[in-house]
């Protein structure tokens, strides 16, 4: 039986090595997760090579080690971006200052760093370093970078360095590194989801006004389409109702393309009987026009009044829905966010709803997003990070809630009877 029969939930985890004198404790790491039931692919740069062999890695991974962008033979079996892809975590156990910088700045000269470019999963660094290396303006500036961009730092701790000096620079040790890896709110269970069929809407929708014009917003999709990769990356059936965006669909994720808010409530209706979890994401416009126009509008030089209608509202068709899904919306406010999104949840009884700030630097069409997600009596806030690991976020979260929800249902039907 391999290890990932074991625990087909735990995450793959990519391993790079760099060359820190701590590289040695990189081996206890390798079966500390192993014994978690991960698969660890190593990858070694030739840094690290001048403190541990590839091959004691090898041995202690039962995978070849890897530690060549150009290694033809390996190419024709994984190519930089197959491990870029098979990775469901990298973890960068030591990171050497050196590592950081070209992490920071976005440089690919080696395999470990071109494949971190190349991934979309989480990436965790471990720096260990000399303490004045640590303390260095350059270094503390490269880490604060990459955590704003959504990268975890762990450690370093304080404690006697190889050196022989004592101060903060020391990697944290392994069984310590070990259990933060999983205890990351970033890492998904691969069963969370399993076996339901989740609905989620993205992107903008497009009102006509006449034949060339509309209103629509600033929705870039992305929110809504890394939930969907997300979702299905914990195991659920996904569909996404999608209004235009110029994003891929996610591998194994079915996509319905709509126009207007109209459609997008027509096909929602459509799929609405079979599905466990809904996730209102688009920014579905409030109004559309009350007439369209079937030819172009020409300009006078007198002021043009539109009349505009309340578009269809999704969410609450949803929602409003005797033994319906599980609902969680959106709330997009650009003041009062929480008063906002708490007169939301109640008015349209959603069980979930996650609320952000929008504006010319927050939310729409932006790479990072931070959200309110509020349920129940509880707020759980999730920062600033980038779009697809707050997504993992929330969908941790989302698997938490409804499996809870269910059990609690369960329950109370068992007693009922
Ligand atoms: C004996 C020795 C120990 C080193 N230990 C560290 C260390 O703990 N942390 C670090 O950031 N750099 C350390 N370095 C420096 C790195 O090895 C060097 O910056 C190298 O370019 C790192 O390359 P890599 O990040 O590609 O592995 C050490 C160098 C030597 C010679």
């Amino acid at each position: 039986m391999s290890d990932q029969e074991i625990n087909d939930s735990s995450p793959n985890i990519l391993l790079g090595v760099t060359g820190g004198i701590a590289a040695y404790k990189s081996l206890e790491i390798v079966k500390l997760l192993r014994k978690n039931g991960s698969d660890v692919q190593v990858v070694m740069t030739k840094g690290a090579e001048e403190f541990i062999s590839s091959a004691t890695f090898q041995n202690v991974s039962s995978r070849p080690v890897r530690n060549n962008l150009w290694d033809e033979s390996a190419e024709s079996t994984m190519t930089h971006i197959d491990l870029a892809r098979w990775a469901d975590i990298v973890l960068i156990a030591p990171a050497t200052a050196h590592c950081i910088g070209s992490l920071a700045s976005g440089l690919a000269a080696d395999l470990l760093t071109t494949l971190c470019l190349a991934t979309e999963a989480p990436i965790i660094v471990v720096p260990a370093m000399n303490k004045v290396m640590w303390s260095n303006k350059a270094v503390e500036s490269n880490c604060k970078l990459l955590r704003k961009r959504g990268v975890s730092l762990l450690g370093p701790v304080y404690g006697d360095q190889a050196c022989g000096e004592i101060g903060y620079g020391r990697m944290m040790e392994p069984d310590e590194i070990v259990s933060q890896v999983y205890k990351q709110p970033i890492i998904l269970d691969k069963k969370a989801l399993a076996g339901l069929n989740i609905v989620i809407t993205a992107g903008p929708t497009r009102e006509p006004i006449d034949p060339i014009r509309y209103i629509t917003n600033r929705s870039s999709g992305k929110m809504g389409y890394s939930l969907a990769l997300a979702a299905r990356e914990s195991g659920a059936k996904v569909t996404i109702v999608s209004g235009p965006v110029s994003l891929e669909t996610p591998a194994g994720v079915n996509r319905v393309n709509v126009e207007t808010a109209e459609e997008m409530y027509s096909e929602v209706q459509k799929l609405i009987d079979d599905i466990d979890i809904f996730i209102g994401c688009a920014a579905v416009s409030d109004y559309q026009a009350k007439s369209t126009s079937l030819e172009k509008i020409k300009r006078k030089n007198s002021d043009l009044s539109l009349d505009l209608k309340p578009s269809p509202d999704i969410l609450t068709s949803v929602s409003a829905r005797d033994k319906g899904p599980f609902t969680i919306g959106f709330a997009a406010e650009t003041a009062d966010v929480m008063r906002y999104a708490k007169e939301k949840i109640a008015k349209k009884s959603l069980d979930m709803i996650a609320a952000n700030k929008v504006g010319p630097d927050h939310g729409f069409d932006q790479e990072l997003n931070s959200l309110s997600v509020i349920y129940g009596d509880k707020v759980v806030e999730l920062d600033q990070t980038s779009k697809p690991i707050l997504a993992k976020k929330l969908i941790k979260l989302i698997a938490e809630r409804y499996n809870e929800t269910r059990i609690n249902q369960q329950l109370s039907n068992d007693s009922i009877a």
